[in-house]
């Protein structure tokens, strides 16, 4: 059975969902330091009378527990990301940041102040549902490793165990209000490689005395294109780019060391894992087979986001019932880094986005611009659907 849409009572506390955004957004701070905006959110839930609070997860993250009281149940957790960027604001505004080149230039601080105003109301409808509703507030979302494999890390899935997760993000390129989702990747894994080729240096005229790094950095950055044209599932895809090579400075001298750096770029788990075994391999062994060597290091970034298709469905019929068949769009794959990879990894998720888009009044600048900015009237309907879909989730389970 349905829940009931609770608009209507979003409607009403959006008042103090602003207040609380606006709270956050004079006073950014950069990941991993969110020591202030992690008591200001605990003393928020042990004002609602939220159970179970944890503080210090995973660096400065939080967890509180509301247990429904229709029995026992699942447990779904809702996240919110509270870091800001080291950006000077260019917003002209009575809540623009107080605090010199920081800036909440992503949204983080609406997402903050919006799973608030969930707990707020799902305390209040704790007689409709079972189960229970973990909200989990993490820590560094801009900064690799990130801080939602430090919470997943530190426990913040045990006790008690997630049964499914939901969050949601702020899209500055959707108008306020509307809902987009997506099944399956939600966006793409991202990593790196600096690899070091050694060669043998010498006169560019004696190649034969010589082991050129640069020959064989060239032969490597072909092959390495052969990983995605014949060894990738066309309808997969990935993307491996090389973007610096950096070797030698004269022109009669063979270098002894050539410098190779890239990205790869992938959307199912599996690519990830194949891409980090083959791109080392392919780089050491053309280096040994032209008398070299490659010292390789990979940078691991964000997994990809995998949007699990039933939850997925509870959320996009919540939305459907609150924003209006209209208002609620399928999204393409976007090819952007973000960490609730982590959780939907481990238990089966939906990560969607929530328009704040308003061209009226100039809220048209992209995320991570020092212009961005938000229409706060945009976060009802994301609200709405993020405690409702909790509730049918837990019903309906
Ligand atoms: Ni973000």
């Amino acid at each position: 059975m349905a829940t009931a849409t609770l608009k209507p009572e979003f409607d009403e506390i959006l008042p103090g969902v602003v207040a609380d955004r606006r709270h956050f957004h004079e006073h950014p701070e950069l990941a991993f330091e969110e020591i202030e905006t992690a008591a200001y959110v605990t003393a928020r839930l042990q004002e609602l009378g939220v159970e179970n609070i944890k503080t210090g997860v995973g660096g400065t993250g939080v967890t509180g527990i509301i247990r429904g009281e229709c029995g026992d149940g699942n447990v779904v957790m809702l996240r919110a990301d509270m870091d800001a960027l080291p950006i000077l604001e260019e917003v002209q505004a009575d809540y623009t940041s107080k605090i010199d080149g920081k800036m909440h230039a992503c949204g983080h601080d609406a997402h903050t102040a919006m799973l608030l105003g969930v707990a707020r109301i799902l305390m209040q409808h704790k007689a409709d549902f079972k189960g229970a509703v973990k909200v989990l507030f993490q820590p560094a979302e801009e900064v690799p490793p990130g801080g939602a494999q430090a919470m997943i890390k530190d426990g913040a899935l045990q006790d008690p165990q997630v049964d499914a997760a939901i969050g949601l993000h702020v899209a500055a390129d959707s108008p306020a209000g509307r809902i987009s989702w997506r099944v399956g990747p939600g966006s793409a894994g991202s990593d790196r490689f600096r690899v070091v080729i050694k060669g043998r240096g010498g006169h560019a005229a004696r190649p034969q005395a010589a082991v050129d790094p640069v020959v064989i950095a060239a032969q490597t950055i072909m092959a390495l294109q052969t990983l995605v044209a014949r060894e990738t599932d066309p309808m997969d895809g990935a993307v491996v780019s090389t973007t610096a090579v950096i070797a030698g400075d004269a022109f009669n001298v063979i270098p002894d060391t050539a410098e190779v750096r890239g990205t790869v770029r992938t959307i199912s788990p599996e690519t990830r894992e194949r891409m980090a075994k083959r791109v080392p391999e392919i780089f050491r062994g053309i280096a040994e087979t032209m008398g070299g060597e490659a010292d390789v290091t990979w940078i691991s970034g964000y997994p990809s986001i995998q949007n699990d298709a039933l939850v997925t469905e509870i959320v996009r019929d919540a939305a459907v019932r609150i924003a209006g068949e209209e208002n609620v769009v399928e999204n393409p794959l976007g090819l952007g880094g973000e960490d609730f990879s982590y959780f939907s990894l481990e238990v089966p998720s939906c990560f969607f986005y929530c328009g704040t888009r308003n061209e009226e009044r100039g809220i048209v600048w992209g995320h991570h611009h020092p212009k961005f900015d938000v229409e706060e009237e945009g976060f009802v309907n994301g609200m709405a659907v993020m405690a409702t879909a909790a509730m049918d989730y837990l019903n309906a389970n």
